[in-house]
C-alpha cells in the first residue's frame, strides 16, 4: 500500500479542533493518518484517540503508524455515520472533539485499484468499504436510462447527464461496462466537442463524482452523522468538517447554522414560539478555504471547505 500523508489545511484543522492535552478525540476519516497524527501528538501522553475509516486499507495503514501507542489509540473499521454505536460499544459517552475530512484519500485515488479516478484504467468499483453495497459497474449496467441520468444530474450537477446516460445504455447493450477507461470514453463521446474544449475539468469529472457519491451513499451518511454529532460532544467540545464539494458543504452549512440559531420558527413569526435555544457556537461564519500556497503544493486541496463549531 502506498500511503502519502498529505492532509488538507493542517493549521486550520488544528485551530478548529484545538486538541487539549489528555483529551479524548475522534477522527472519523483516518485516510493516510495525517490529521490524526497531528491530533495524537497534541493529546498524548494521557489522551485517548479513536480513529474510524470505512476503508480497511486506511485501518491497516493506521495500525502501522499508531499501533505502538497501545490502548491510547483505538482503530475502528466502520462508517462515521455509525459513530453513536461505535462510541457506545467502547463505553464512551462524550468526546472533546470530532474531525471528519470527507472525500477520497490519495491512496484511494492513486493506489487502491478500485476505479475512483478516470486517470487510471481500473475496474469500476468505487466502494470505499469493500464489504458492502453496489459497485459503480453494477449501477451503470443495471439502472434504467432515466434513473441513471437523474443520478448523474443530482450528484454530479452534470448538465449533459441525459446524453451521457443514453450513451451508457446504448453501449451496454453490446457488452457490460467494466472499466474506468470504457466509461470515460463514453462520457467524452456523449458531450458536445465544444463543451469539452471549453471545460477546465476533465469531461468525466462530474459523472465519476456522481457515481462515487451514489455507491458510498455519501450525502445520506453525512446527514446521519451531522444529526448525531452534537450530542456526542462534551460542553466546549468541537466538531470540524472538511468537505470536498458543494453538495456536502450545503448539508454541513445548513445543519451547523440551524444548531447555532436554535430557534426554528418561520422567519415571519414576530416572536419565537418554539423555545429552542442555540446549542453550538459557530467557529467559522463562512467556510474556510485553503490558501493559495497550499493549493499550489497540494492541488487536491483546491475545493476543500472547512466549517467548525463548539458545543455550548
Ligand atoms: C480525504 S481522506 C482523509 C485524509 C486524512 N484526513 C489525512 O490527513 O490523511 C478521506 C477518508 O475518509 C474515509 N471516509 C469517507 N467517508 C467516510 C465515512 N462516511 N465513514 C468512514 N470513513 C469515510 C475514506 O475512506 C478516506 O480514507
Amino acid at each position: 500500500m502506498d500511503f502519502k500523508h498529505i492532509s488538507a489545511m493542517p493549521r486550520e484543522v488544528l485551530e478548529a479542533i484545538a486538541p487539549k492535552p489528555g483529551g479524548l478525540y475522534v477522527d472519523g476519516t483516518l485516510g493516510g493518518g495525517g490529521h490524526s497524527s497531528l491530533i495524537i501528538e497534541r493529546i498524548m501522553p494521557g489522551g485517548r484517540f479513536i480513529g474510524v475509516d470505512q476503508d480497511q486499507d486506511a485501518i491497516e495503514n493506521a495500525q502501522k503508524r499508531f499501533g505502538h501507542l497501545g490502548d491510547a489509540v483505538t482503530l475502528v473499521h466502520d462508517n462515521f455515520a455509525n459513530l453513536p454505536a461505535i462510541l457506545n460499544r467502547l463505553r464512551i459517552e462524550k468526546v472533546d472533539g470530532i474531525l471528519v475530512d470527507i472525500g477520497l484519500s490519495q491512496h484511494q485515488l492513486d493506489g487502491s485499484g478500485r476505479g475512483f479516478s478516470f486517470m487510471k484504467n481500473e475496474p469500476l468499483d468505487m466502494r470505499m468499504d469493500k464489504r458492502s453495497g453496489v459497485t459503480a459497474a453494477e449501477l451503470v449496467n443495471t439502472l434504467d436510462e432515466k434513473a441513471l441520468a437523474d443520478l448523474i444530474f443530482k450528484y454530479g450537477e452534470e448538465r449533459f447527464s441525459r446524453g451521457i446516460a443514453r450513451s451508457i445504455v446504448k453501449k451496454r447493450e453490446t457488452a457490460p461496462l467494466k472499466t474506468t477507461d470504457e466509461l470515460a470514453d463514453i462520457i467524452r463521446g456523449a458531450m458536445p466537442a465544444k463543451a469539452v474544449a471549453k471545460q477546465k475539468i476533465h469531461p468525466a469529472t462530474r459523472t465519476f463524482q456522481a457515481l462515487r457519491i451514489a455507491v458510498n451513499r455519501e450525502l445520506e451518511r453525512l446527514e446521519t452523522f451531522m444529526d448525531a454529532a452534537p450530542s456526542l460532544l462534551n460542553p466546549g467540545g468541537r466538531l470540524c468538517v472538511l468537505s470536498f464539494h458543494s453538495l456536502e458543504d450545503r448539508i454541513v452549512k445548513q445543519k451547523m447554522r440551524a444548531l447555532a440559531a436554535g430557534c426554528i420558527c418561520p422567519k415571519d413569526f414576530p416572536i419565537c414560539t418554539c423555545g429552542n435555544t442555540p446549542s453550538v457556537k459557530l467557529l467559522t461564519r463562512k467556510a474556510v478555504r485553503p490558501k493559495e500556497d497550499e493549493v499550489s503544493e497540494n492541488p487536491m486541496a483546491r475545493s476543500t471547505r472547512l466549517r467548525a463549531f463548539e458545543k455550548l
